[in-house]
């Protein structure tokens, strides 16, 4: 039988690379349409932690994984000689930046030659980790054909680029379309089988670069419209204009206009890096994406800004940031997720430090902060911890606040998030 055949049958074996945010969600929804499949971690605590049923992602409850594994059709191993029991494998393997704010491949190499050790004829390989135009033609197909298996013919090749977004209540991984690039149109054909078995929507697209490209479009729209948002925040400020007004006048337009806030920064896997990945391949073309590194600029100074609103709040009390206790409320990159990943916290935080002040933080999801080697201390949000504080300063607005208590006790707050839009206080100061 076929890959294809044994796609449309349900007999496929399916193989996650990578159990993160977005691997252990993708591996669920394989389950939940029936579908057989074989995790596999470098972490062999992750491993575990699968195969005894316990979800360490908030989008995957405990409950849905300890079914699908108890059921047979869910495991995870550290053993990348079984990707031969696979017919289709889709890498979700970590794309970071390196100091340099150039693309780190070296997990996806990583993950690309586990699967090459053991590849078999008939099989389907998806790159699914956010990268640049070209990775899975220049990176990945080299890799795989090493050993003699042809893309195209022997084996089959696509990019379809994750679109996870932790927290969302509406979407999660099946009902968002899943776009699709083969290297060749069999392999578009076999990745779109693959998928079919488990997503509603399919969106094929000609090519691997214009899939890689896609999801690229997608996070470089949010970074520069955040950008401008927060270039306008600023200059409103001046001409004391408030921006959260102007935003939620325009988008009464119904048509042509798409709300973007202002914030601290931009935070997560995601929109903070993405779109340096296109910035550095770019180069390789003589071009300088100005857009991405003008948004980057912008996005970027914005916990230095928070700080100058932040000093000048205090001087409204007389009080100096050097010598203040700040109490940072919500430091997780977005709104009831637990995930640190480039949070603005980090960056506010270490400049707070710098300056002298003392910094405590209080997020209900989060249990540790540790900001450049310093262990930040959790604080709880009592009225007596509240009012021993100069200022509240909130970064992430977590819905489980009890944002009441936080204005009632408080003798200061600076909100970035617009968190207390229903509060008419004088010790509230929007960003
Ligand atoms: N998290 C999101 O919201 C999101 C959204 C869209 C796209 N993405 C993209 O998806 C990719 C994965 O992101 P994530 O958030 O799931 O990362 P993650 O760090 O949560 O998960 C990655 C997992 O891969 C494992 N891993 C690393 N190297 C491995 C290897 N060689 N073999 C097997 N496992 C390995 C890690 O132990 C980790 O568990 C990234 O490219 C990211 O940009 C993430």
């Amino acid at each position: 039988m076929g890959l294809l055949e044994r796609l449309r049958n349900g007999d496929a074996v399916f193989g996650v690379i990578g159990l993160g945010y977005v691997g252990l969600p993708l591996a669920v929804e394989m389950a939940r349409g029936g579908n057989r499949v074989v995790g596999f971690e470098v972490s062999a605590e992750k491993a575990a932690e699968v195969n005894a049923g316990r979800s360490y992602i908030p989008d995957v409850p405990t409950e849905e994984l300890a079914e699908f594994v108890s059921a047979g059709l869910i495991e995870a191993t550290t053993d990348f000689g079984r990707v031969s029991e696979c017919d289709a494998v889709a890498i979700c393997v970590p794309t970071p930046l390196n100091k340099a704010k150039e693309p780190d491949v070296s997990y996806m190499v990583a993950a690309t030659e586990s699967i090459a050790d053991h590849l078999r004829p008939d099989m389907l390989v998806t790159l699914e980790s956010t990268t640049y135009p070209g990775t899975t033609e220049e990176v990945v197909q080299p890799i795989l054909e090493r050993g003699g298996l042809k893309v195209g013919t022997d084996i089959f090749l696509a990019f379809s680029p994750e679109r996870v977004d932790p927290g969302n209540p509406v979407y999660q991984t099946k009902n968002t379309p899943k776009v699709v690039g083969g290297v060749t149109p069999q392999c578009t054909e076999a990745a779109v089988a693959f998928y079919e078995r488990f997503l509603e929507q399919i969106v094929p697209v000609s090519s691997t670069r214009a899939a890689e490209m896609s999801k690229l479009l997608e996070n470089i729209f949010r970074c520069v419209n955040i950008a401008l948002v927060n270039e306008l925040l600023m200059l409103s400020e001046r001409m004391d204009v408030d921006i959260w007004e102007v935003v939620d006048a325009a988008k009464t337009k119904p048509f042509g206009f798409m709300p973007f806030y202002p914030g601290p920064g931009l935070g997560g896997h995601c929109i903070p890096i993405d779109p340096f990945y296109l910035a550095w391949k770019a180069r390789e073309y003589d071009f300088h994406t100005e857009f991405i590194e003008l948004a980057g600029k912008v996005n970027e100074n914005m916990p230095y800004y928070v700080i100058k609103r932040l000093m000048e709040a205090l001087n409204t009390r007389k009080k100096s940031l050097a010598g203040s206790r700040v109490l940072l409320l919500g430091v997780a990159y977005k709104s009831d997720i637990d995930d640190m990943r480039e949070s603005p916290a980090i960056k506010t935080a270490e400049l707070m430090l710098d300056k002298g002040a003392d910094v405590v933080y209080h997020d209900p999801f989060v249990n540790e902060f540790v900001v450049a080697g310093r262990s930040v201390p959790a604080c709880d949000l009592t009225a007596d911890a509240l009012a021993a504080t100069d200022a509240v300063l909130i970064i992430t607005a977590h819905s489980n606040v009890d944002y009441a208590l936080v204005v009632d006790s408080a003798d200061l707050i600076l909100d970035t998030r617009n968190a207390l839009s229903s509060y008419d206080a004088e010790n509230v100061v929007k960003l």
